[in-house]
């Protein structure tokens, strides 16, 4: 087996590589001035396994061709077989036709994967109304999941800690972490207006007496939505938060938008930035282990 890791993920890929005690290899990938990709293998991955790990953020769009093309080259240098590790798997909130002609861009992302991939391995894809990759993807696919990696971070952390989730699908999150280490949960509930507008609301009265907020959430984009809900805490008297999320897409200035009302943010590096201090090469290194690859 060899592990490449693509633009979006070489320290990453790195990592999971030394854990195995596997080669790692690396792929020459550059972007032309317009725009273009270009990728040279340079060891043979002839009858091998190729792992590819490539996080489709940042430059989403870039990096899903970067790794169709990386996949698509392996396949034609004759490797045995194609892996592709997403730490993050873009597309997947875009799930239903929600108003007419619009596309259902997570079946279309799944149907080039598909195609030329032959595995594929996500860490806490944002599964909202498909309960399962296996919904869209027709290859072999696994869900992995950095709730371990949060959990202890906040066991070892933050004292006294309330984890809330900000809308009801974030249970999968603030819920299941909590109930690892023990600790009180909130879930609250979101109406999204747009990509940028979102409304939380607390379903229940909560107690925040010597507690500790801890934003727990999959991913934080534009930060609208722990924005709105720290508005909330603020009311009840809360100064300081802590927001973890496993992908720290941080559109349009969000980190910065966070750490002004108060925030220490904490994310994983299934998308590599300066608030990634949750290392998920063990829980990927583990999982190509578990299923003997
Ligand atoms: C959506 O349901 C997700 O779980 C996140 O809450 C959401 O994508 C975060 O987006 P934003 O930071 O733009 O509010």
């Amino acid at each position: 087996m060899i592990i490449i890791g693509l633009s979006n993920s070489r320290n990453l890929a790195k990592k999971v590589a030394q854990k195995l005690k596997v080669k790692y290899s690396r792929l020459d990938s550059q972007f032309f001035p317009d725009g273009e990709v270009y990728l040279r293998f340079k060891d043979s991955v002839r009858g091998k396994k190729v792992v590819l790990i490539q996080s489709m953020q940042p430059k989403t769009n870039d990096a899903l061709i970067e790794m169709l093309f990386a996949s698509a080259t392996a396949k034609d240098l004759g490797a045995k077989k194609v892996i592709l590790v997403a730490p993050y798997l873009n597309y997947m909130r875009q799930d239903k036709r929600f108003k007419p002609g619009e596309c259902i861009s997570n079946e279309i992302v799944a149907k080039f994967i598909d195609d030329y991939v032959d595995q594929v391995m996500v860490v806490d894809p944002h599964l909202h109304r498909d309960k399962s990759l296996s919904v869209f993807f027709k290859i072999k696919s696994t869900k992995l999941t950095a709730n371990p990696l949060i959990a202890k971070y906040i066991k070892k952390n933050i004292k006294n800690p309330l984890l809330i989730g900000p809308d009801w699908e974030s249970y999968k999150w603030a819920r299941a972490t909590a109930e690892m280490i023990g600790a009180e949960s909130v879930i609250l509930k979101k109406k999204r207006y747009s990509g940028r507008r979102v409304k939380v609301y607390f379903g229940e009265k909560i107690d925040v007496k010597g507690k500790n907020a801890v934003l727990v959430d999959d991913m934080i984009s534009t930060g609208g939505t722990l924005l709105r809900t720290i508005e909330h805490l603020k009311k009840l008297g809360l100064k300081k938060f802590t927001a973890i999320a496993v992908h720290g897409v941080f559109s349009e200035g969000a980190l910065q938008k966070l750490q002004k009302v108060g925030t220490k943010v904490i994310t994983v590096n299934t998308i590599e930035n300066p608030t990634a201090k949750l290392d998920i090469s063990p829980i990927i290194a583990e999982a190509l282990k578990q299923k003997g690859l």
